[in-house]
């Protein structure tokens, strides 16, 4: 058996992914990431330090390998700061970055803030970070990737050829030279760093390395299975490790759902649990639910079983790692979502329009609360606490093997073998 695990949110991105890779990777000897660029953020709070990580696996705090793949787009000027921002990691002797990785440029963020003003009320709600316009550019078959960082010549000339289709849609004219020297100049920084990951992964994996894959955003947020258009523009579900790291799906290993004791989102589009009452206010404040890339608070509701059940069937999740569940702690009652209707008709599945997942109603079932927090992770889990977990598990038919009590990687709670 191959020592591999994918790690991947179930819902709406957010969903305390950073935090449970953080918590895994020390039994790993590779953390890659194979999707997203700068639009993620993974939270991981260790020894009381804060880490904000946009780009660079969760995995850098254990002194891993990180990857970051060919499925990735990424700004290398936000990878710098990021690296330094870990330098006591020596992040320059574990970050590995695929030649085939596709380069956020200055004109992707642009793009991307007149593409939402275009679509004004009907915009995305996007971490304005050019992830649209990266892999717009990746698909259209002229973008940028980081084995052209390594040569001028070649660079230039793509930069050159990329902005006669840009400029037709900017209003400010880009300097090809300078945004030439200027990235070449991070490349020649990289060199080292910029390989074959695809090489390197299979490699290692036959080797008998084990190798963590990190997921970003959420399943909801796919580009393919998401709600449409209010999506991220990547794979966010399993099949996007294969071709985000270019492995063998038999090397995928097992699958790690990660999914928040209730939702959240940020950003526009349907929602169809979200509360706007006292609690969604009590939640919003001590979950402190304010996203880590933009700021936004984030839109509150309560745990939509139905949302989290097709994740765990499309990516054929094993492990369920519920996070944030100390939230709840302290509540009357918590509702969890398992059905929908509309009119008198019952849905099982979500809808492929947006237009109908709006007219969802859900269909909750009610639980008495508990009381459980971060200083009760060694304690025996309490009896109404154990019939929202079991219910979670008898409904997607996933096991519940990680519970995450607090932010910091102390607070967590291993409920089986994994
Ligand atoms: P990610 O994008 O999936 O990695 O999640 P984020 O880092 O964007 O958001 C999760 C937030 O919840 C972060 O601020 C984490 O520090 C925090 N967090 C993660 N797990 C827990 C938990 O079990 N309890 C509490 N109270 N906070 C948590
Ligand atoms: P992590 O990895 C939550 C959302 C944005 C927007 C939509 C498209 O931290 O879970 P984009 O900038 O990708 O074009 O925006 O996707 N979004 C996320 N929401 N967590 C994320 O990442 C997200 N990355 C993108 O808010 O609705
Ligand atoms: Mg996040």
């Amino acid at each position: 058996m191959f020592k591999t695990m994918a790690v991947l949110g179930l819902q709406f991105g957010d969903e305390g992914k950073g935090k449970i890779i953080d918590y895994l990777s020390s039994r790993f000897d590779i953390v890659a990431r194979y999707q997203g660029g700068a639009n993620a953020g993974h939270t991981v709070v260790v020894s009381g330090k804060t880490y904000k990580f946009h780009l660079i696996p969760s995995g850098i705090l254990n002194r891993k390998i990180c990857v970051l793949g060919n499925g990735m787009v990424i700004d290398p000027v936000e990878l710098l700061k990021e690296m330094d921002m870990v330098g006591e990691y020596s992040p320059l002797k574990r970050i590995l970055i695929s030649e085939r990785a596709h380069v956020v440029l200055p004109f992707h963020k642009e793009m991307d803030r007149i593409e939402e003003e275009i679509k004004s009320s009907g915009k995305v709600g996007t971490t304005g970070k050019g992830i649209g316009p990266a892999y717009q550019d990746k698909y259209a078959r002229i973008g940028i990737r980081f084995a052209d960082l390594l040569d001028k010549n070649i660079l230039e000339k793509k930069i050159e050829m990329n902005l006669k289709f840009k400029e037709k849609f900017l209003n400010e004219k880009y300097d090809v030279k300078k945004i030439t020297d200027e990235y070449w100049r991070i490349g020649k920084k990289l060199k080292r760093n910029i390989v074959d990951t695809s090489i390197f992964l299979r490699k290692s994996i036959e080797n008998g390395k084990s190798v963590l894959f990190e997921g970003a955003q959420g399943t909801h947020l796919d580009v393919d299975f998401g709600m449409y258009p209010y999506v991220t523009s990547s794979n966010t579900t399993v099949g996007g490790v294969i071709t985000g790291l270019g492995i063998p799906p038999k090397y995928v290993g097992k699958v790690m759902g990660v999914m928040k004791a209730y939702t959240t989102k940020v950003g526009e589009g349907p929602f169809p649990t979200e509360i706007k009452d006292n609690i969604a206010k009590y939640i919003l404040e001590k979950g402190n639910e304010y996203g880590t890339t933009t700021g936004r608070p984030r839109r509150i509701g309560w745990l939509d079983l139905n949302l989290v059940k097709y994740s765990v069937n499309l990516s054929g999740v094993n492990y369920i790692a519920i996070s944030k569940i100390d939230i709840l702690s302290g509540l009357d009652k918590v509702k969890v979502a398992y059905a929908y209707r509309i009119g008198n008709k019952k849905i099982k599945n979500i809808p492929s329009r947006v237009e109908d997942i709006q007219k969802l109603e859900p269909i909750y079932r009610e639980f008495d609360g508990w009381e459980f927090t971060e200083k009760d992770v060694k304690k025996d889990i309490p009896r109404n606490m154990m019939k929202y977990i079991r219910f979670i598990e008898k409904f997607t038919g996933a096991k519940v093997r990680i519970l995450s009590l607090g932010p910091a990687r102390e607070n967590t709670k291993l409920l089986g073998p994994i």
